[in-house]
């Protein structure tokens, strides 16, 4: 159980977040190395383009469009959002002049975490409810007997889904300081 738990579960989230960190660390370390810094500037162009792409899932999850396969979607949201994120980072890289643009980052980290957390946590905590109902129905327990037992672990599980509610609203805070740090850059830049 707890070898399962951990290589389940536990492992690919550290794994997932590392690889996040390790990857932004090694492509901030080449660009300097092959002067090409200017490169990561642009970056945050790709990376935004990226995140707002996959949030064609969001959309067909509710029903603003009807095309496309919602597993397959989520796959793409999850993909896309985790290496628009990369794309991001490396793009911030470690300069640091601006507050409005960190703060940003910032939510956007809480984002990305949130997303994970969400849904390994969910994962876990389904299959374990799920696991708990099947071995009470197996020793020929009552519908109404196994309802109570898993009761607890029922309402942990609601708890669970109340992640989203943090992952929304701290994607509107991110999208809203990230277009400020955009807008701001394209009026400097002359782009509008
Ligand atoms: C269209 C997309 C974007 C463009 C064109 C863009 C452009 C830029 C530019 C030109 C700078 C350099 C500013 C300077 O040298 O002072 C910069 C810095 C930065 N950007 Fe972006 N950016 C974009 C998206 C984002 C997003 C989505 C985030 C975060 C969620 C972000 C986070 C940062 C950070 C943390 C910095 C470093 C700020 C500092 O120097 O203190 N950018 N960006």
């Amino acid at each position: 159980m707890t070898t399962s738990l951990w290589r389940q579960h536990i492992l690919p989230f550290t794994l997932l977040l590392g690889l996040l960190a390790a990857a932004t660390l090694a492509g901030d370390y080449l660009l300097h190395r092959l002067n090409l810094v200017w490169v990561g500037r642009y970056l945050g162009i790709p990376g935004t383009i990226l995140i707002i792409g996959s949030l064609v899932y969001s959309l067909r999850k509710r029903k603003y469009i009807t095309a496309g396969n919602p597993k397959t979607l989520l796959t793409l949201h999850e993909f896309g959002t985790w290496f628009g994120s990369l794309m991001v980072l490396i793009h911030a890289g470690i300069h640091f002049n601006a507050i409005l643009p960190w703060l940003a980052t910032l939510a956007m980290g809480v984002n990305v975490i949130s997303g994970m957390v969400g849904k390994l946590l969910l994962k876990r905590s389904r299959l374990h409810v799920q696991g708990q109902r099947e071995h009470f129905q197996l020793r020929g327990v009552s519908r109404a007997e196994v309802e109570q037992a898993v009761f607890w672990d029922a309402v942990t599980l609601d708890a669970m889904n109340q992640w989203r509610k943090v992952h929304i609203p701290i994607f509107i805070v991110f999208a809203v300081l990230s277009l400020g740090h955009i807008v701001s850059i394209f009026l400097f830049w002359g782009w509008i």
